[in-house]
């Protein structure tokens, strides 16, 4: 497995059988590594419908014929606009040809706040993608919650963090759900992307490290083998 990270709280991940781009934020990224007309996938995972986490979804959709793996909700907004989509609903997943896509809890809000932040998304969600023999956690937009310790539980290779305060975990937080994720790798996402949400990185990498915690912070455009 293989992940790219494209900006914000968005990766590419590379699986033997299919590529997956989770909560497509390229159009108006000012760090997005790519254009979204140059993604090419199988797959949209959305966690929420915040715009900063599917804007790109229908576009993605359209230009590579890829399913959208999202809540029921998110799922049926999409469905009914012609997109080919999978709805399930946290603590549910579903076995697709390259693994398995579940949902998990998130503590956040979810609306498509692009067409009316009244315009009801589902709940929000994180998302675990199993395949190759690997196990990743997207946590979405989330709160710090004990629950992630369940996780967790099952051993994880990677969990993607946001660590940017004010809307998500801030690096306090996002240091202690190292402590219920045990992951073998954390990457550090939704930071700098606004000077709302600005943090350093690496000095959460530092702190991190002095816990017994590994985390990777990356690039918009580079890449981690898992
Ligand atoms: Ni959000
Ligand atoms: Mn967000």
């Amino acid at each position: 497995m293989r992940l790219t990270y494209l900006g914000h709280s968005c990766f590419l991940v590379e699986t033997a059988g299919a590529r997956l781009v989770l909560d497509p934020f390229l159009t108006g990224n000012p760090n997005a590594a790519l254009s979204a007309a140059d993604v090419k996938c199988d797959y949209v995972v959305v966690s929420h419908g915040h715009s900063d986490h599917n804007c790109d979804a229908a576009t993605l959709a359209e230009t590579n014929g890829a399913t959208i793996i999202a809540n029921h909700e998110i799922a049926e907004f999409y469905a009914a606009r012609g997109f080919k989509t999978h709805g399930m609903s946290p603590g549910g997943g579903h076995d697709f040809p390259f693994g398995r896509v579940a949902l998990t809890i998130a503590f956040h809000t979810s609306s498509f706040d692009a067409e009316s932040p009244t315009l009801y998304a589902g709940c929000a969600c994180g998302i675990v993608i199993e395949a190759d023999g690997r196990r990743l956690y997207h946590a979405g937009d989330t709160a710090l919650f004990s629950d992630m310790q369940l996780i967790g539980r099952r051993g994880l290779d990677a969990a993607l963090l946001p660590i940017g305060d004010n809307y998500t975990m801030g690096p306090t937080d996002a240091l202690e759900s190292l402590d219920l994720l045990k992951p073998k790798v954390a990457v550090p996402m939704h930071y700098g992307t606004w000077p709302l949400i600005a943090q350093d990185p690496v000095a959460f990498a530092d702190a991190a490290g002095r816990a017994g915690h590994v985390v990777k912070p990356l690039r918009p455009g580079e890449s981690l083998a898992l």
